[in-house]
């Protein structure tokens, strides 16, 4: 079977569980403080590897105590990690939450480590014709260019989770075959005001990226489910009512789900489907990495769900 390479950030993610957010220039308690194993690409491959796929990550730590743990982590996980690398006198990445009771976040990323990187990552990168390599933006856009130019020329399929948003290049939006983005970056790509409650704007929104250059566009909109995109048609799967407690990792949780499911022959809207369902689990737990479910979690559920 072919496996999923996730090439990004690792993050410690230092947690404040709070009524509500505070506002600009407020000071307000806390409930606790947690500290989880996060950074977008690291979710995605613990992601892909609960659901049932060989996954190996691409990243970088610092020699610092929390490189060790998330270090510690991945290799528990049963995560091939030949591609991730520990840089000296470097500070780990990492990122500094706030959840409130209704279960919204607030992320901010310190990317240490992340943003250090040399040409040595490309030796690290065994990309084999069938296999799926996934990144997002907390790590240099040099990086993930190289990443999917040579995804590509190996016969790869690429994804690309655009966050934290910024405009994407010519050069990658050409290399990316499965944009996934949430209702903020598809605001953000497409220039449009986006409101998620509305299918006919979420649908401008696609379109006005399709006519940029993206093939295929999996638009992610939590407790609103999940649109598909490409030339020729759409698709709409609705979301799992849940009592959620906490969105971290959310999107992460999709991602890597929806990778595993495609890797083990699933079409594009099956494997939306099973994703859908991970991270529909994933918001009734807390943190990130640690919300993630497993196969057989999510396989239990699918079944239920297609009856
Ligand atoms: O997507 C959630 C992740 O975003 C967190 O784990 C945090 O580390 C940031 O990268």
């Amino acid at each position: 079977m072919n496996k999923a390479i996730v090439v990004g950030s690792i993050n410690m993610d230092i947690v404040a569980f709070v009524k509500d957010h505070p506002k600009v220039g407020e000071t307000i308690f806390g409930r606790e403080v947690k500290y989880f194993p996060g950074g977008k690409g690291a979710n995605q491959a613990v992601s892909c590897k609960r659901l049932g796929c060989e996954t190996l990550m691409v990243g970088r730590l610092g020699d610092d105590a929390f490189g060790e743990q998330l270090l510690a982590f991945q290799r528990q996980e049963g995560i091939d990690v030949g591609g991730v690398r520990r840089l000296p006198n470097t500070a780990t990445g990492s990122a500094f939450i706030t959840v409130a009771e209704s279960s919204a976040n607030s992320i901010v990323v310190i990317p240490g480590a992340n943003a250090q990187w040399d040409e040595s990552f490309l030796d690290d990168l065994p990309i084999e014709a069938g296999d799926i390599v996934l990144t997002q933006f907390e790590i240099p856009d040099r990086v993930i260019e190289q990443t999917f130019t040579k995804a590509k020329a190996c016969g790869a399929m690429t994804i690309l989770n655009p966050t934290p948003v910024h405009p994407v290049s010519p050069l990658l939006r050409d290399s990316t075959d499965l944009l996934v983005v949430n209702e903020i970056e598809l605001a953000a790509l497409s220039g449009m005001a986006i409101d998620a409650e509305s299918d006919e704007n979420i649908y401008a929104g696609a379109s006005t990226l399709l006519q940029h250059g993206f093939s295929t566009i999996v638009v992610t909109l939590g407790e609103k489910g999940v649109r598909l995109f490409n030339a020729d048609r759409q698709h709409r799967i609705d979301a799992r009512t849940v009592q959620a407690v906490d969105s971290t990792a959310a999107g992460d949780t999709f991602i890597g789900s929806l990778t595993a499911g495609l890797l083990s022959g699933l079409d594009l809207p099956e494997a939306a489907k099973l994703a859908n369902i991970a991270a529909s689990i994933s918001v009734t737990r807390a943190g990130a990495a640690s919300s993630i479910p497993t196969l057989v979690e999510v396989e239990k559920l699918r079944a239920a769900y297609s009856r």
